[in-house]
């Protein structure tokens, strides 16, 4: 992939990564991109780099544009290892260049690469200015967006926003820009990326927002998948709602089942949701990755999680999820427990206990059938799906 000119003077020159497809724990069935972006100007500037396996690339796609060796400055926005893993390739390449990163970022790389070479260091913060000649790069500090370290760099005479790890997707692509996409494929992958990396950081998210509000902006370029110029007002609006926690007025079912009968109390809890005109996405956990469920998670009022008992237990992929969803922290939802047992029936009480632990609210007491359920308790179930869809929608 070479390298494309997103504003005068300014290039996108990062990596794609095609065949990623495992990002620790996030399915990426897309792959996805590192971006890094090079300023042409008085001043030559690398804004962020790439992942230490696709450094050739990078480096490649700066020699379409210039020597290499002509870099004066390196912004370091965030130091996770998909964006500065290149860092020690290009400072060996251009040797005089100061990095131009925040305290904590400085820290981070000192960490990540105890750096034999002494490197020269520019640290900024919030309201931090720095010329490249007819730009001038403005640094604000968005911590949790998404490590301590992460910032943003502005350039108003561009109009432009490079916000790292913020308004990403994980995508591979030989586009560039979200109108060669479209917004239905962009949407669902925004979603997904905030959904499984952003979500608990909703309070810094909005902060960050607010930050940048005042701020002229025709251009967003993320550190992965492609550059916003058309969908601005949709991605912010986006945003802003999961920021806050907004959802719709929908029910998610996960389950798992052992021989079944979770299953059928899973649908019989679909059947009265339903009744009472809730849309329901149902999810099984043998069969549906925690990434993936994450994004349903993401616009779903209420979340119903059914196991069955197993050792005294809830089963180990309802303990991996509620893991996973524990860390995420979706707020302001509510919860019900389901399952199934033949003897001990811990499992379903279990998971009720970890709803309660979220904060979530649960008006309706955990479900918990003894074997098989009959007929008449599938009803019972009906009847209480019904309730809490009439709940959800109140
Ligand atoms: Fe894309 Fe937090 O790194």
């Amino acid at each position: 992939m070479s390298a494309v000119e997103i504003k005068p003077g300014i290039y996108w020159v990062g990596a794609v990564d095609w065949n990623l497809r495992y990002f620790h724990g996030y399915l990426t069935p897309r792959g996805t991109s590192y971006n890094s972006y090079l300023i042409v100007d008085d001043k030559v500037t690398l804004v962020d780099t790439v992942k230490d396996y696709l450094g050739d690339d990078l480096l490649s796609n700066i020699k379409e544009i210039i020597d290499p060796s002509r870099i004066d400055y390196l912004v370091v926005n965030h130091v996770e290892m998909d964006h500065s893993g290149s860092v020690p390739e290009i400072m060996k390449v251009a040797p005089q260049a100061q990095i131009v990163t925040s305290k904590k970022g400085q820290k981070g790389l000192e960490r990540h690469f105890k750096p034999t070479a002494e490197w020269d260091y520019h640290i900024v913060e919030s309201g931090s200015k720095l010329s490249t000649g007819k730009y001038n790069l403005n640094f604000v500090q968005t911590p949790m967006v998404h490590w301590p370290d992460s910032m943003v760099t502005y350039i108003p005479e561009a109009s432009l926003l490079l916000p790292n790890d913020a308004f990403g997707q994980h995508l591979a692509s030989y586009q560039r820009f979200d109108d060669e996409i479209g917004w239905e494929i962009l949407h669902e992958e925004a979603a997904k990326y905030y959904a499984n990396i952003v979500l608990p950081y909703g309070k810094q998210v909005t902060n960050a927002l607010e930050a940048l509000s005042g701020l002229d902006i025709d251009m967003i370029a993320p550190s992965h998948g492609v550059i916003w110029r058309q969908y601005l007002g949709q991605l912010l609006e986006v945003y802003k709602q999961w920021a806050s926690h907004q959802t719709q007025k929908k029910a998610l079912i996960v389950y798992d089942t052992m021989w079944g009968a979770t299953k059928n109390i899973a649908l019989a809890l679909k059947d009265g949701l339903e009744q009472a005109g809730v849309p329901v996405v149902i999810r099984f956990l043998q069969t549906s990755h925690i990434s993936e469920i994450m994004t349903d998670v993401l616009t779903s009022k209420a979340i119903l999680l059914g196991s069955p008992t197993l050792n005294n237990g809830m089963l180990p992929t309802m303990s991996a999820f509620l893991t996973y969803l524990k860390g995420l922290r979706p707020q302001d939802r509510i919860g019900m427990a389901f399952g199934s047992y033949g003897w001990g029936g811990q499992g379903a009480k279990e998971v009720s206990e970890a709803i309660t632990s979220f904060g979530w609210e649960q008006p309706q007491e955990y479900v918990n059938m003894l074997y098989v359920p009959d007929e008449e308790e599938l009803d019972e179930v009906r009847r209480k799906g019904k309730e809490l869809g009439d709940k959800i929608l109140s």
